[in-house]
């Protein structure tokens, strides 16, 4: 069946997951049915067929209706409704951006140009839970993945520059008004090219430490002309959930580690907020497990996917291709800065970005929607 319930589709990824259906034709397969948790009775959006009014998306009754959910509402949404949904006896697919389900043994973490022989299998032995990864590892598998594919990594060190949006739209219009808030500050000494550039200075970071809450509530300190290196809660154990991630998703998506029988790979590293808007940024430490000529791993990174694209460790190119501001609104996954390192010949350098709404976070769920419409 092909009734597709839509849950969550207003929200900053929703949209752009919305958008993306459009652009790909994905409505033409489905019969839509939008639900909402605030509006339920109110009007369908365009690209609703036969049922025009929203669905309430508490109600289970309804929900049960749908061969396939699709929900980018949120963890406390999957935490609410999907046990009383199965519980009720519904045997439909679940399709979830939210990372609630991401480590159950009976959820497969989707990215198919990555992991299709893991999805395939669950496929295979009746799975029917489909969760998004963590942006920042479906970024990167995107881009490197073809090196843990060929079994080359020994251990991974990543040390990332993640975007506004990973928090949220109210985190990036929080990054924005304290830029605005910052520059308001130093207009007028800025207009002037012969004033103090420590008088600037002064002013900016007596500004930023006195930001009102209102200006912080979101990143909870100054993001605008700063960083925050800790992203998500506090393990406790000296570990971000951010970074603890990392190891456990990554390796979870290539079916390896815990649970499947083989040894995990370690990954492990730090992450840091930064001031960009939407792309995810890393740079990329491997221990390969043998001494691989540049070139190869070049060619084996440029020919794994349709979207990475090896970008030549220059400058030149660097600048144009290997920023944030490049990669924004693009499925391009660009791998650059690839180069050995003096530690030894297994060491391997490399950097990539990755727009953190399109492949780290609704692209994978509309293909894993195309896998199952097959
Ligand atoms: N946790 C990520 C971040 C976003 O805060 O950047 C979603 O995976």
């Amino acid at each position: 069946g092909n009734v597709v319930g839509l849950v969550g589709w207003r929200g900053m990824v929703g949209s752009v997951l919305m958008d993306r259906m459009q652009a790909e034709g994905d409505f033409k397969l489905i019969e839509p049915v939008f639900f909402s948790t605030s509006n339920a009775g109110g009007t369908a959006p365009a690209q609703a067929k036969n049922e025009k009014t929203l669905k309430d998306a508490r109600d289970i009754e309804a929900l049960k209706q749908c061969d396939i959910i699709l929900t980018c509402q949120g963890g406390d949404y999957t935490n609410e409704i999907f046990p009383k949904l199965r519980g009720a006896g519904w045997q439909g697919h679940w399709i979830d951006a939210a990372s609630a389900l991401r480590m159950k043994s009976d959820a497969v973490i989707v990215l198919d140009p990555v992991n299709m022989p893991v999805i395939q299998s669950a496929l295979a032995k009746g799975g029917k839970n489909w969760v998004g990864g963590n942006c920042t590892v479906s970024c990167m598998l995107m881009g490197v993945g073809a090196l843990f594919k060929a079994g080359l990594v020994e251990w991974m060190n990543t040390q990332t520059y993640q975007a506004a949006s990973g928090g949220g739209a109210q985190h990036m219009r929080e990054l924005l008004t304290q830029f605005g808030a910052l520059h308001a500050e130093v207009r007028d000494l800025l207009a002037d090219p012969k004033s103090a550039i420590l008088e600037i200075d002064r002013m900016v970071i007596s500004k930023q430490r006195s930001l009102s809450e209102k200006e912080t509530v979101h990143f909870g300190v100054p993001l605008g002309g700063s960083l925050i290196p800790w992203i998500d809660k506090d393990l406790g154990d000296g570990y971000s959930r951010e970074e603890w991630k990392g190891m456990a998703e990554t390796n979870k998506i290539l079916g390896q580690g815990e649970g499947f029988g083989s040894p995990a790979v370690p990954v492990d590293g730090f992450c840091v907020r930064v001031g960009a808007m939407r792309c995810h940024s890393q740079a990329l430490t491997f221990k390969l497990k043998k001494d691989v000529p540049l070139a190869d791993v070049e060619a084996m990174i440029a020919a794994d996917n349709e979207w990475v694209k090896v970008v030549p460790n220059t400058r030149e190119a660097t600048l144009k291709d290997l920023t944030p501001v490049a990669v924004t609104g693009t499925l391009q996954i660009p791998v650059g800065r690839i180069r050995k390192m003096n530690m030894g010949p297994q060491y391997l350098g490399a950097f990539t970005i990755g727009d953190q709404l399109l492949w780290g976070a609704a692209e994978p769920l509309r293909r894993m929607l195309r896998i199952l419409l097959e």
